[in-house]
């Protein structure tokens, strides 16, 4: 009986507390953003007043504990200025990459923190937060704001874990089997993977703590002031580390308890489709190839030579396609081709007449041919592309493609062989069946955690002494050299010991002979 009347107190207490929630997500990425919204909408639905600064705001004027500050303008305007996406070209070199990514990542942070309707939030000695969560890339860009509103921080990421973020909350590395998001190495890394791979965590190291860090600590300064902890102590402070992964693309790995995994975020019941799009899918029972390459690589900035391989493919197709292409005409269309600038890609993917999923493998797009059931032809362009084709092919789901050098008979022979071997459409469904196989939905687990922070106000119970040691006591160096020394020091004295007792011996019979 009391069990039961302190849960019921327990439960009464949560519902009735309606926290104030401040989030900011920077990136202007309509398929990193949808990962965001799914969390925000449903902790204003639960009656917590959420304040979110957003690329893609809603607008929904139903959702009235919901408050938008839209910075499209400023930050989709950085990130085509700096030409980001193809400065996320797989054939770039890993360094290269992030140093230009890190450049970009400055500018970005420094246009929300100059913004004025966010700086009315951070200045304002008014302003009441329980809860900041902040979006957390290979850069520590916001996360300051936390200890400015004195609340606790919660990290999302749309993605999996950066090297940097598993630094901060203490997680375990080994760099014999697990490497950065945007290094192309599978599960068994083999020795030259693992010297690259080391090679190059030493030198994030390095840049990080000497220059990336001390720049973003120094942007937040700017706007701060100086009274606030360096920015990497801020980082470590994370209460809650969410991030989106899954046992199908990412090793499974230990984790701290602050780390909790979301699954398939973004990821909505089928909704009835526009009629047009209805007609052709319905119309089109010879099968649909449904092709598109998301919401940053975009096909209408491919290269001309691929665009002509991949129009003359499909005309030469018994099938229908459905293209997503970012314009009104597509010069050349085949008159099996349907073009749509926006495509609502969960719904279709759930109709039956599709048949195959053409995807450059962003990690939201595969998650939804997975949800869906549709297996794949991956044609990888930018950032953890590439390692996502590798391991949907190693499941039998998919078949990979290389766009640089793709041909149109190689292109229609993976169509083909997608559809016509029943392998892949069943695998797929198998990592489908494991994905969604949990306790409760994702998205109740991930309310439930930030709503624990709340509770809590932070998680310092859990944090994990790993985030607080320093290298060479994690890996028992301090221990090794003293054993070493108490080693050395007692062969030291034995071997006295031993030139004496032998003087002794010896040098008393010499002194004998003589
Ligand atoms: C808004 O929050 C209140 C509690 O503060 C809650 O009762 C209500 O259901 C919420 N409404 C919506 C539409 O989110
Ligand atoms: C909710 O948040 C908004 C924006 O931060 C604020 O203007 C409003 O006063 C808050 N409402 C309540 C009921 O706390
Ligand atoms: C860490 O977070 C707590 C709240 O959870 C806060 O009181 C403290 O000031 C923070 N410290 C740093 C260094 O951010
Ligand atoms: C914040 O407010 C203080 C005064 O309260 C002012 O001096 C400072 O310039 C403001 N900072 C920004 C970034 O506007
Ligand atoms: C998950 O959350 C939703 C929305 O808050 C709720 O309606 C549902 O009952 C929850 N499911 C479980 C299994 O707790």
């Amino acid at each position: 009986m009391t069990v039961f009347l302190i849960y019921e107190y327990f439960i009464l207490c949560t519902l009735a507390e309606s926290a104030q929630i401040l989030g900011v997500f920077h990136s202007p990425s309509y398929s990193h953003q949808t990962v965001f919204q799914s969390i925000y909408v449903e902790l204003s639905l639960r009656g917590h007043n959420v304040t979110v600064g957003t690329s893609h705001p809603l607008n929904n004027p139903r959702l009235v504990n919901l408050t938008e500050i839209d910075i499209n303008r400023q930050t989709c305007a950085i990130i085509e200025e700096d030409q980001t996406i193809s400065n996320l070209a797989k054939e770039l070199g890993m360094y290269e990459k992030m140093v230009k990514f890190y450049a970009v990542a400055y500018k970005v942070a420094e246009s929300i923190w100059s913004d004025s309707r966010f700086v009315q939030i951070y200045n304002d000695s008014g302003s009441r937060f329980d809860l900041v969560i902040v979006q957390d890339t290979m850069l520590p860009l916001l996360h300051p704001v936390a200890f400015k509103l004195k609340t606790p921080l919660v990290g999302v990421s749309s993605n999996g874990g950066w090297a940097r973020s598993h630094y901060a909350i203490g997680n375990p590395n080994p760099l014999s089997l697990y490497s950065e998001l945007y290094l192309p190495y599978g599960r068994r890394m083999t020795l030259p993977e693992k010297m690259a791979n080391a090679l190059y965590d030493i030198w994030n190291r390095y840049y990080l703590n000497f220059e990336a860090l001390p720049k973003c600590d120094q942007i937040a300064r700017k706007y701060l002031g100086n009274d606030i902890p360096y920015i990497q102590d801020i980082e470590k402070n994370m209460s809650l580390l969410l991030l989106t992964t899954n046992p199908i693309l990412y090793e499974p790995r230990p984790n701290v308890p602050t780390v909790i995994s979301m699954e398939q975020m973004h990821i909505k019941p089928v909704k009835p489709l526009p009629k047009d799009l209805k007609q052709f899918l319905d119309n089109a029972k010879e099968g649909v190839v449904y092709f598109s390459l998301g919401s940053n690589v975009k096909s209408i900035n491919i290269p001309e030579k691929l665009r002509k391989v991949l129009i003359e493919a499909f005309a030469e197709l018994p099938y229908k396609v459905l293209w997503k292409f970012e314009a009104d005409d597509l010069p050349g269309k085949p008159e099996n081709v349907l073009i749509g600038k926006w495509i609502p890609q969960q719904d279709v993917l759930a109709h039956p007449n599709v048949k195959v999923f053409v995807t450059q493998c962003g990690l939201q797009s595969v998650e939804e041919a997975v949800a869906r059931g549709v297996p794949m032809v991956g044609m990888p362009f930018i950032a953890d592309q590439t390692r996502n084709i590798q391991r949907l092919s190693e499941e039998g789901a998919a078949v990979g493609l290389e766009h640089t050098t793709l041909t149109k008979e190689e292109f229609k022979n993976a169509i083909f062989e997608v559809v016509n071997n029943p392998k892949y459409k069943q695998n797929v469904k198998r990592l489908g069946e494991i994905w969604v196989d949990h306790p409760l939905p994702s998205l109740n687990r991930t309310i439930w955690w930030i709503e624990y922070v709340i509770r809590h106000k932070g998680t310092k119970h859990l944090r994990s002494p790993t985030a607080d040691v320093s290298w060479f006591e994690y890996l028992l160096i301090d221990v090794i050299l003293v054993l070493l020394t108490i080693v050395s020091l007692a062969l030291f004295i034995l071997y006295v010991a031993i030139k004496f007792i032998l003087r002794m011996i010896f040098g008393g019979r010499k002194l004998k002979q003589n």
